[in-house]
């Protein structure tokens, strides 16, 4: 949980190479999602095409009307002027129906996308290894599907119809202009060159501003949500005060981000009016000197002051729509980078069957590290026969957790293999490896629901019946049914809330309910107190009974229903025997179980 190290995907400067891979891994994204849409974006393309040169017509039609029916009219044919009127509301109106129906469209696409988006994200980050999580923080992955999603979102809905809308505008506006009046239209041209600046100016510093912007709203996120996760330490080290501050800091910098862009938004938008206003003028004062010459017909002139005058009607969408295009495309690139994430352990291609195992594990030359740390575990070699029950008991940091972790292919050792009745793990298929090989830990997390669907987790489809037998089995009935609502209490609703020790109970019943062949319980009983402790241990013995089990525990009152006791140091098994053995031997097991016994007296 530390702040700096989970940012720097964030913050450090990326090489042209890997920004460039960056691009290209979200283009793909995009077009993975756009490409089974292509009939209806196809369609919309047609209609936006249509209804923008509808739009543009409008202004050639005035010209047409002015230069040409109106001296008709003027002599009394007043058809030509009629049909030009009728032709020009005609276009306004068919381009309004199928600009209707292009934004429809688009919408449409952009809500299936941005569904699609949640959902790959949601199902991917779930299938990804422990060690994914372990490195990426609950508070990035939450940023990812919150803030990153809501920009995204903010572009597809507010905009992205409307920003194409725009630059075809633009783009036939000035045709249009070139077609009917080419003086004018080179007028139109210089004024590209201030536009141009300005607005690669207003994009680079919006740019900038943007990436600051979401860096730190993605801090604060990350940071809101880790001190609400902790918030039991935070209040046990009265660390409220000092987190306010951090946070006040983290608020105060957004801020000034967002007020930055703001600034900048202050200068671009009159700056746009400014040279729009500027070019009309231009068009006015060149055009006009010509209808004085009588080279040019008043009616163009008309046109090509409308045209020049909307030309820039759309720059200020645009500007605007590439603000959330620039956010959304940072946002996408993130999320393209945690779609690529391949599980680190792999389901197998061709698993090995397994119908119904016995439990037998072996350890066959088994070294391991996280990541590119320090070795932890070293050489293993290992026999643990079905239903035997093993008690691994070692200093902190001896890597007794990480034996259990790599039994549960949580990991996968980084030499040798670890085997379940012969086969290697990484042979076996994922819902296999889960229904034989069942890890309970200190922390016994319930899920939100009834007692009852917590413990249907451990074999969903199991009947009600069989739910009771499992909790009766583990000594978890009585207290249960003690509950305002029994078996159908809520467990996070008022008068739901259950003990450390009762929701232990709930996870061995689970387990129970699970029924596998290797049962782990990495300091599941450590959250106990004593008396609950003797109280579990009953319900402990019927959930070992007829598997093979791993018990590390800190209480050496756990040793005595093992068969077998292992003890760990820096990473290795150093002693290996019964209980009795090893206690009435020299070793370090019969140190600690001679100092335990000397604590009972
Ligand atoms: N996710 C992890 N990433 C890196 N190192 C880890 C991780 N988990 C544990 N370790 C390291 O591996 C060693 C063994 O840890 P662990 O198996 O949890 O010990 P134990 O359960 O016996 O207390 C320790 O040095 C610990 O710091
Ligand atoms: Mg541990």
């Amino acid at each position: 949980m530390n702040l700096k190290g989970t940012n720097n995907e964030e913050q450090t400067e990326l090489s042209k190479e890997e920004s460039r891979y960056i691009r290209a891994r979200s283009r793909k994204l995009l077009f993975s999602m756009l490409s089974p849409m292509n009939r209806r974006l196809g369609l919309a393309a047609i209609l936006v095409l249509f209804s923008t040169s509808m739009r543009v017509a409008g202004p050639a039609l005035i010209a047409l009307g002015i230069d040409w029916a109106l001296p008709q009219a003027i002599e009394g044919r007043t058809g030509s002027l009629w049909w030009v009127v009728l032709g020009y509301l005609s276009a306004a109106l068919l381009s309004a129906v199928l600009v209707y129906y292009f934004l429809m469209i688009t919408a449409k696409v952009s809500q299936k996308m941005l569904f699609e988006l949640r959902n790959r994200m949601f199902v991917h980050t779930q299938k990804l290894s422990i060690e994914f999580h372990e490195r990426y923080t609950a508070g990035r992955v939450i940023a990812r599907q919150t803030s990153d999603l809501e920009s995204i979102k903010e572009l597809l809905a507010g905009g992205m119809g409307q920003l194409v809308v725009g630059l075809l505008f633009m783009l036939f506006t000035a045709i249009a202009l070139l077609l009917l009046d080419p003086i004018s239209f080179l007028v139109l041209l210089v004024s590209l060159l201030p536009l141009g600046i300005l607005t690669r100016w207003f994009q680079v510093q919006t740019n900038l501003g943007y990436r600051k912007q979401r860096v730190a709203s993605a801090k604060l996120i990350q940071y809101f949500v880790e001190t609400m996760t902790g918030i039991r330490a935070v209040k046990a080290f009265r660390k409220e005060k000092r987190n306010e501050a951090h946070f006040g800091g983290l608020v105060e910098d957004y801020r000034g981000y967002n007020a930055r862009l703001i600034q900048l938004f202050g200068i671009y938008d009159p700056g746009l009016i400014l040279i729009g206003n500027i070019t009309v003028a231009a068009v006015l004062l060149v055009g006009g000197l010509r209808v004085i010459d009588g080279d040019l017909g008043i009616g163009v002139l008309t046109a090509a002051i409308l045209y020049a005058k909307r030309f820039f009607d759309p720059m200020e969408d645009i500007a605007i729509f590439y603000n959330s295009y620039q956010s959304a495309s940072s946002a996408l690139e993130k999320i393209s980078g945690v779609l690529e994430e391949e599980p680190t352990v792999p389901e197998p291609q061709e698993p090995k069957p397994l119908d119904r195992a016995n439990g037998a594990i072996s350890f066959r030359g088994v070294e391991f590290q996280y990541n590119t740390g320090p070795v932890v575990l070293k050489k293993l070699d290992l026999d643990i026969p079905a239903g035997q029950t093993i008690a691994l008991v070692g200093t902190t940091g001896a890597g007794k957790s990480t034996l259990a972790k790599l039994i549960s292919r949580f990991y996968d050792p980084s030499a040798g293999q670890v085997e379940l009745d012969g086969v290697d793990l990484r042979e076996v298929a994922n819902t296999d490896l889960r229904r034989e090989v069942v890890m309970v830990t200190q922390e016994a997390y319930l899920f939100s629901g009834s007692v009852a669907d917590n413990i249907l987790l451990g074999r969903p489809g199991a009947s009600f019946d069989e739910v009771v037998a499992a909790a009766k089995a583990v000594g978890a009935d009585e207290f249960i049914r003690s509950l305002p609502d029994g078996y159908d209490t809520d467990v996070n609703k008022r008068g739901g809330r259950v003990s450390a020790g009762q929701r232990q109970l709930i996870s061995f019943a689970r387990a129970f309910l699970a029924n596998p062949a290797v049962l782990i319980l990495d300091e599941a009983t450590s959250s106990l107190d004593i008396p609950s402790e003797r109280m579990v241990q009953q319900g402990l013995k019927t959930l070992l009974a007829d598997r093979t089990a791993i018990i590390i525990a800190h209480r050496l009152s756990t040793v005595s229903i093992a068969d077998r006791v292992l003890v760990m140091e820096h990473g290795e098994v150093i002693e290996d025997g019964s209980p009795q053995q090893l206690a009435s031997g020299t070793g370090k097991f019969a140190k600690l179980y001679k100092a335990w016994k000397d604590s009972l007296v």
